[in-house]
């Protein structure tokens, strides 16, 4: 007989979510919110735990992809009775972060965008994983953090989660870049290190690896001065 317990245990999944320290691990991904087979889409225990954290009542996050942060809002609501109001948007469906400002203002904002080229969501010149070259992906990232910052309200929170990428045997670090960015996007407030799981990268046999294998993944949190 199988005790263990579902993953779906509403009570267990809020409380660990809540608990939640710099270090986070999921090895099975939680179906219940946004689509796995949605490449290089995340697990929403993380969001989960830090918007059960901030409790904020505006929430948006417009490089939605799959629709992992907008389901978790939607099951939060439906479970907890809470009112949260949610907004994204997304290349795929007309939405250019690049160039368009945020509908409104917001007390929390995700942003999980491409990990620069790695995969390639569309050919769209406006869609940051079709930037080839790392400096330009950079900038045009730091327009896209300005933009998220520009729709925080006094005392909001951006979340970002990047993962570095090495390329040709050179090491991009993503999360230094973003990190520099303190001041234009607000203080600095949280750095937290998840481990990824069953990357499609997980397939390569390492020990044919000239360097360390990048296995985690950072959520880093910004807060906009009141
Ligand atoms: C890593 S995925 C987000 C995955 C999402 N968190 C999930 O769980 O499904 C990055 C997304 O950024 C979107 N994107 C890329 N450039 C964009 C832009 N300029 N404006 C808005 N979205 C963009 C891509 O279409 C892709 O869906």
């Amino acid at each position: 007989m199988n005790h263990a317990k579902p993953l779906a245990d509403n009570g267990t999944l809020k409380e660990r979510a809540s608990a939640m320290t710099s270090i986070v691990s999921y090895p099975k991904r939680c179906s219940l919110w946004g689509d796995s087979s949605f490449r290089g889409n995340c697990d929403g225990r993380l969001f989960l735990g830090l918007v059960l954290k901030y409790r904020p009542e505006l929430v948006a996050d417009p490089m939605m992809g799959s629709g992992t942060t907008r389901d978790v809002i939607a099951w939060l609501n439906r479970t907890e009775g809470t009112r949260i109001q949610y907004w994204g948007g997304d290349l795929s469906g007309g939405f250019n972060l690049h160039a368009h400002e945020l509908p409104g203002r917001f007390n929390f904002i995700w942003l999980h965008p491409p990990y620069w080229n790695i995969i390639r969501y569309s050919d769209d010149p406006a869609d940051l994983s079709a930037c080839d070259d790392y400096g330009h992906f950079v900038e045009r990232l730091r327009v896209c953090l300005k933009r998220c910052y520009g729709a925080l309200t006094p005392g909001g929170r951006l979340a970002v989660l990047v993962g570095d990428v090495r390329r040709r045997g050179s090491y991009k670090p993503i999360v230094r870049d973003v990190m520099n960015m303190e001041g234009e996007l607000g203080r600095l407030r949280s750095v937290i290190i998840k481990a990824q799981h069953n990357c499609r990268s997980d397939r390569i046999a390492y020990s044919r690896m000239e360097d360390v294998p990048i296995q985690h993944e950072y959520c880093v949190v910004f807060q906009r001065d009141r």
